[in-house]
């Protein structure tokens, strides 16, 4: 017989990265969407007699006195409890979390899914997609203001996703293995005030905003293809030109054009920013691991605060022994 002493729920959920579509996916055009685990969060919760407690890097106390920027953890958390028809008390919630904060890998998404999940393996109730969906939205709404719900659909499925704002996502299918470095800047991005700032100029420059809007749908339809076919110097260079696309928008930043060169100049196939922008990580293609190591390492000399080297087929895997995390996270 399980005791009250022993009961324990769990809950995990890895980050994301946008390989192609940020931005342009807010206006209804697709995009393209990869789990990424080699950061993740990952959420305990146990009894603890009162008051709810939330333990974790960036918060230690009761769940009531959370400070405003969290108010979104807070409703999650509630709203957990109430579908479960269980009162909020007598539990505490430890996080873990390796996902460095602000950077376009889907932090709050993927700790609100975290929370959902582990609050439900607390209770012993299944958690159907759509109720993990409705959840990490809570937090997002909160986060991000009108997301896009990319985020929400990248950090809860363990595939390649082509996402519509709206529509129902679509695995996709990935021919040939992706070897990818991702580079964080170590700087922060804003992605309230990216997603903003393209706002206001679709209203004071509708035409040349539409039609990048529209390239960048273009190249997201392409890269789909691609994928499939298994063309991987064409879908480098689709990548590279969704950069170039974003740059135009306005969502890139120097440091990130910088990343993005010198990845080029050493081998990759293709690379971008990923996410927001104005700050945050960049990705970068290459042919082979070899390529790849290489492009990191460049990256790494160029001032890149952590990288991560992924390979991904069909699904994701992360080559541990490959994997370079040289510095120490800054994590949410
Ligand atoms: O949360 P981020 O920084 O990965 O941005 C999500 C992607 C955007 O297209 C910029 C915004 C959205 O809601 O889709």
């Amino acid at each position: 017989m399980v005791t009250n002493k022993q009961r324990l729920g769990v809950g995990l959920a890895h980050s994301k990265l946008i390989l192609i579509g940020e931005h342009s996916v807010v206006y209804q055009k697709p995009a393209i969407a990869l789990p990424f685990e080699a950061v993740f969060s990952e959420v305990k919760v146990e009894p603890s007699n009162g008051a709810v407690t939330l333990a974790s890097h960036f918060y230690n106390g009761k769940l009531a006195q959370l400070p405003d920027k969290l108010q979104g953890l807070r409703h999650v958390i509630e709203k957990a409890c109430y579908i479960n028809q269980q009162p909020v008390k007598d539990f505490k919630l430890t996080l873990t979390s390796t996902i460095p904060i602000g950077r376009g890998l889907g932090s709050s998404a993927s700790i609100a899914a975290s929370l959902a999940r582990g609050i439900f393996d607390y209770f012993k109730k299944e958690l159907s997609l759509s109720v993990l969906r409705e959840l990490v939205d809570v937090s997002e709404t909160y986060a991000h203001g009108t997301p896009s719900g990319i985020d929400r659909e990248a950090v809860i499925s363990d595939e390649p996703v082509w996402f519509i704002k709206g529509q129902a996502v679509e695995s996709i299918e990935v021919k040939e293995p992706l070897n990818i470095i991702v580079a964080d800047t170590g700087r922060i991005g804003d992605t309230h005030a990216a997603v903003s700032a393209v706002n206001a100029r679709r209203q004071s420059e509708p035409e040349v905003t539409n039609q990048l809007l529209e390239d960048l749908e273009k190249l997201t339809e392409n890269a789909r293809t691609l994928l499939k076919t298994g063309d991987l110097k064409a879908l480098g260079h689709v990548l590279t030109t969704s950069h170039e696309k974003l740059k135009a928008l306005g969502v890139s930043d120097e440091g990130l054009d910088r990343y993005v060169d010198i990845s080029l100049s050493n081998g990759a196939v293709g690379a971008k920013l990923t996410g927001g922008g104005r700050g945050g990580c960049m990705i970068a293609l290459t042919a082979s691991t070899e390529q790849a190591l290489a492009v990191e390492q460049a990256l790494l000399k160029a001032g890149a605060k952590e990288t991560w080297y992924i390979q991904l087929t069909n699904g994701v895997k992360t080559d541990e022994k490959n994997s370079t995390c040289t510095h120490e996270y800054r994590s949410y």
